[in-house]
């Protein structure tokens, strides 16, 4: 068995941005108390972008306002910026809330003040030099595309320049969570590209995390995960980027060669990304198989254990697969493999194996190979 490649990449961080864990809600009271929102969960992480997406009454508005602290939660949990929003008094609130960049339809610019003062105006709200203050409030309106209209006023900028002033605005303090509403609403379809565009590329520079609530399917291949609401829940939750960046890295190990690209995007969208810590021990001889694992980064230790001292027989690293023996056989895991560094690995679940196997004759060959070589 052999190792596809190597490449270094550092980890990104793992906590969660946004963890939202059976959230409902409800609007009025007595017996016109009505539920919007239905045990909804969800996880976002570091530097993504979710669009939200679904009709009009379907509870997108009303989820993304929750995790802007803008409304109060009723049931359930909610996690913001790591911080679990039950636990925070009104101040806590407050300060959350001056860490998230808002980016709503009705952009809310201050008619009166121009480009540059309203975006100077959402910097005042933490404490910069007013140097720094300065150069950042031109930094992020130049990056706009709006460097040559920052002592504008709102009402002499086009629909898409104040949106774009919103935008710097929001971004300005290089918040770790932005939350948009219809951002693209009010502009015709080539400046909402742009604008989109826009907020990708600078919240991809800071590593921010993004979530959109749209009707625009224009914007959708901004997307790394799209959400998509009916009726109060969160009916579908889709790692769009992910399946494509797991499918790009099958086609480069060995095992995977074989499959043809229909194969390969089946199994990718199967798989699910696994992050094991430093010791962990992911696979532990004697028990039963349920997954097969391959190595995305880092490397684990294969241990066999026949009586004392147990050994460590082999190290597999980015590119090798484990995990396959059990599955294939039906009898308990045939070693124990511990992490050897913190490690990230895509998973495939025994039925999703077991479907690859007999759909791809080479794919099989390459995991058979690997079998008789380990017995
Ligand atoms: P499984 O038995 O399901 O769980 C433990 C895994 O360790 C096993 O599948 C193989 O993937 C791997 N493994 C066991 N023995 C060896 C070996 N001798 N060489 C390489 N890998 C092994």
């Amino acid at each position: 068995m052999s190792s596809g490649f190597k490449k270094s990449s550092s980890f990104p961080n793992e906590m969660p941005v946004v963890r939202i864990n059976r959230v409902s809600h409800y609007f009025g009271e007595g017996d016109a108390r009505k539920q919007v929102l239905f045990e909804n969960n969800l996880e976002v992480m570091p530097g993504e972008i979710v669009i939200m997406t679904g009709p009009s009454g379907s509870g997108k508005t009303t989820l993304l306002t929750l995790c802007g602290c803008l409304r109060t939660v009723q049931e359930g949990t909610l996690q913001v910026i790591g911080k679990d929003l039950a636990d925070l008094n009104a101040q806590q609130l407050v300060d959350i809330r001056k860490s998230i960049g808002f980016i709503f339809q009705a952009h809310n610019l201050f008619a009166s003040l121009t480009a540059y003062q309203n975006v100077c105006m959402s910097l005042q709200l933490h404490p910069w030099e007013k140097q720094a203050k300065h150069d950042r409030a031109m930094e992020v309106l130049t990056q706009l595309g709006l460097g040559h209209r920052v002592v504008y006023k709102p009402g002499s900028l086009s629909g898409g320049q104040r949106q774009r002033v919103a935008i710097a605005r929001a971004l300005a303090n290089r918040p770790k969570l932005i939350l948009a509403d219809e951002p693209t609403a009010a502009l015709d379809a080539e400046s909402g590209r742009d604008v989109v565009q826009l907020m990708q590329k600078l919240v991809k520079e800071e590593q921010s995390t993004i979530m959109i609530v749209t009707h625009d399917n224009r914007i959708l291949d901004v997307a790394d995960r799209i959400i998509n609401m009916v009726d109060g829940r969160i009916i579908s939750n889709v790692l769009v980027k992910e399946s494509v960046a797991i499918c790009t890295f099958l086609a480069r190990c060995e095992a995977f060669t074989g499959l043809t690209p229909d194969m390969l995007t089946k199994v990718a969208e199967k798989m699910k990304r696994e992050i094991f810590e430093q010791g962990a021990i992911i696979i532990r001889q004697g028990e039963e198989g349920d997954k097969f694992y391959l190595i995305r980064r880092g490397s684990v230790d294969v241990i066999i254990d026949e009586g004392q001292p147990s050994q460590v027989m082999l190290v597999l690293k980015e590119g090798d697969f484990f995990g396959e023996k059990a599955l294939i056989t039906g009898q308990p895991r045939s070693a124990t493999i511990r992490a050897k560094e913190r490690i990230e690995c895509y998973t495939l679940d025994k039925v999703s194996f077991q479907e690859a196997i007999a759909a791809s004759d080479s794919f099989k060959q390459q995991i058979y190979k690997a079998y008789f070589q380990r017995q």
